[in-house]
């Protein structure tokens, strides 16, 4: 379906809300500009309603989470049975039987299919969770301190995870109160320093809001050797990329490296916060024996609804229609994005699967406002914001894309 727009955006409704927002909310959390945002009511599949009955088409996924689409039911429907049994457990004190589930399929989703023996799970809520999982297991297995990470990368906001997230605008403000353990590096470049005092390298095998950026064949496998070699552990954030975003499982497939840990989080479930870190199990095993107090947990660890969204979604991933419609899907916008190459000030079109951005010569300034009140949701990503971004759920149709594309290419015309 085409976008449907009724009034002109943002609507009525939206506006009032937005300047009720400014009353109570923190003003650096939600960007408002006048033209901008519109507040969402519904959504299904590809798109979403606004609180004015504007119709739009979500080129984001909200942040990559709804691969499957917004809204899909079957997640609907385990999220319903799941919530009328039991809404709220006691994670890692008295569990549900949905948590040992979830790990024992997230263990075979990866170093099982990859034929590496067993993986064990932490379990967390939010993406910069994982990482922080991550960064204290690779801190406890190496007897290390030293984090390698590199430019351009995004692993969350948390403090822990800020010591892997490279720009300067969100760690700068910050800066004095975060460890000084990292050691920054180019990202794709296999020059790599030699440093005995770093226990874990934190990477996106594919760098999501750095701006849709593919590492070189080979930078991987380097640092799976430079680890190999020191002792440290390699740590992939797919957060963005897991879960067929890039037309694999997993991003690092398409390099064939793997990692020692692995975060994933966003489309785990499709719409309910969980994410987890999941390592070999010898390095997991490397965390002590619970002595009745885990030194790693979180009230809503393992939460009851999160399991059986993300049980369900892995269910639905793993059914062979899934992969199909990725791979079609991906040649479908590859396609339709290398049409858009030509056009005014695109330095670069670049990606893989359902995952591409747009390198444009400028920050796109009002691109996204113009994009929106066409009836398109589309975000920008990289250091200075100049890549514009397209990752639509997996469902999207040959037709949205092509009035997507349409639109996209008259606006970079017009500038
Ligand atoms: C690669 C990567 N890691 C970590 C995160 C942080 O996840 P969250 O925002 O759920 O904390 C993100 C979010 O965009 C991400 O793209």
């Amino acid at each position: 379906m085409l976008p449907e727009l009724k009034t002109v955006i943002p609507g009525p409704r939206s506006q009032f809300l937005g300047e009720q927002l400014r009353g109570y909310e923190s003003q650096n959390v939600t960007y408002q500009d006048g033209s901008w945002p519109v507040f969402w009511e519904e959504a299904r599949g590809v798109n979403v309603w606004d609180v004015d009955g504007n119709r739009f088409l979500d080129f984001t996924s909200a942040f990559g989470v709804a691969g499957l689409g917004h809204g899909n039911e079957e997640l609907v429907e385990a999220m319903r049975a799941q919530s009328g049994k039991l809404l709220h457990g006691m994670g890692d004190v008295h569990p549900t039987a949905l948590k040992g589930e979830l790990c024992a399929r997230l263990s075979g989703w990866t170093f099982e299919r990859w034929g590496e023996g067993k993986g064990k799970v932490v379990l967390s809520n939010s993406g910069f969770e994982a990482v922080e999982t991550a960064l204290k297991t690779a801190r406890i297995a190496s007897g290390k301190a030293g984090v390698m990470a590199f430019s351009s990368g995004y692993h969350g906001l948390g403090y822990g995870s800020l010591l892997g997230t490279d720009l300067e605008k969100f760690r700068g403000p910050f800066g004095d109160q975060l460890a000084e353990v990292t050691r920054r590096v180019p990202y794709g470049v296999l020059d790599l320093p030699n440093d005995d005092t770093i226990g874990a390298v934190l990477v996106e095998p594919i760098q999501g809001r750095g701006g849709k950026v593919i590492a070189p064949v080979g930078f991987l496998a380097a640092l799976r050797e430079w680890c190999d070699e020191r002792g440290a552990l390699l740590i992939f954030d797919e957060i963005y990329t897991g879960f067929y975003r890039t037309g694999r499982a997993f991003a690092c497939e398409w390099d064939g490296v793997v990692p020692d840990l692995i975060c994933v989080g966003k489309a785990l479930s499709g719409g309910f916060p969980i994410s987890a870190c999941v390592g070999r199990a010898a390095v997991m095993d490397e965390w002590p024996l619970s002595e009745g107090e885990a030194l790693h947990t979180s009230t809503f660890l393992g939460h009851p609804v999160g399991c059986a969204m993300a049980l369900k979604s892995l269910e639905i991933m793993e059914r062979p229609e899934t992969l199909a419609m990725v791979e079609r899907g991906g040649e479908m916008l590859e396609a339709a994005l290398r049409g858009l190459a030509n056009h005014e000030g695109v330095l670069e079109v670049r990606g893989r699967g359902m995952m591409w951005g747009l390198e444009l010569g400028e920050v796109p300034g009002s691109l996204l406002s113009d994009l929106l009140a066409r009836g398109l949701l589309f975000l920008a990503d990289g250091p200075e914001g100049k890549v514009l971004s397209f990752t639509p759920p997996f469902v999207i149709s040959e037709e949205e894309v092509a009035f997507a594309m349409g639109a996209v290419g008259e606006l970079l015309d017009a500038r």
